[in-house]
């Protein structure tokens, strides 16, 4: 049976469109029962709607405080019957309740290789630490801010005129493959937590061919369709 998975976007929503196009594909054995934005105008709203997916606002200022708004998103999710949590560029923090009742099944995308720059501005901190490789990280979500056991990885070269902007799109192309494939992973119940570690069962198909993913590195690697 699919995997019944709620997304929560504050903005553009690309890696959910991403996400959406991998589903329809055939690629990941999910349904999403919900896009969900704390931002009204978010175009990830949009997008949900272009594919008769239930979107739903809940701006968070709306809201006394950050508990009442975490009890109305929680409220929400169930509500919608997912069984997953799919964080694609929402940018709100979860609060303890929500994360302890969707306990090792809430997924997020940062775009930096963690545990380095974490928080907010993981493009723009790297580019200006001068680093010559940045990335993407897929990790189950707990309390702590961008610190959940890691699921994987995609490293791009940063150049030494990047800036945010530059390197987050590098960066963004990647996500848009390593999102989609965490998914399907975690849909086909093929991601266990080890400690720190997420452990990944293997595959009837054989992975695809690595030198495809271009001058980068992905581990673990790609399969076919991402
Ligand atoms: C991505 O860079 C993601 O890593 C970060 O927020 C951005 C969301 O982009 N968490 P989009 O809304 O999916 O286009």
């Amino acid at each position: 049976m699919s995997l019944p998975v709620a997304v929560l976007v504050s903005g553009s929503g690309s890696n959910l469109q991403s996400i959406i196009d991998h589903i329809e594909a055939g690629h990941i054995d999910a349904r999403i029962t919900a896009v969900i934005s704390n931002k009204a105008d978010a175009y990830g709203l949009t997008r949900a709607r272009k594919h008769d997916i239930p979107a739903l606002a809940l701006p968070h200022d709306a809201y006394p405080d950050r508990v009442a708004f975490d009890a109305a998103l929680l409220a929400a999710v169930r509500d919608s019957g997912a069984e997953a949590v799919v964080l694609a560029g929402f940018m709100r923090i979860l609060g303890s309740d929500f994360v302890a009742a969707y306990r090792d099944r809430i997924i997020n995308i940062h775009p930096a290789l963690l545990p380095s720059f974490p928080g907010l501005h993981g493009q723009g901190d790297a580019a200006a630490y001068g680093v010559t490789i940045s990335g993407a990280t897929v990790h189950f979500v707990d309390e702590k801010m961008d610190n959940g056991p890691i699921i994987i990885q995609a490293a791009v070269p940063a150049l030494p005129d990047d800036d945010a902007g530059s390197l987050g799109a590098r960066i963004l192309a990647f996500e848009h493959r390593i999102y989609p494939q965490a998914l399907a992973w975690l849909a086909a119940g093929r991601l266990t937590i080890d400690g720190r570690k997420t452990r990944l069962a293997p595959a009837d198909v054989p992975p695809a061919d690595l030198a495809a993913a271009g001058p980068c590195l992905v581990n673990p690697p790609l399969e076919r369709g991402f």
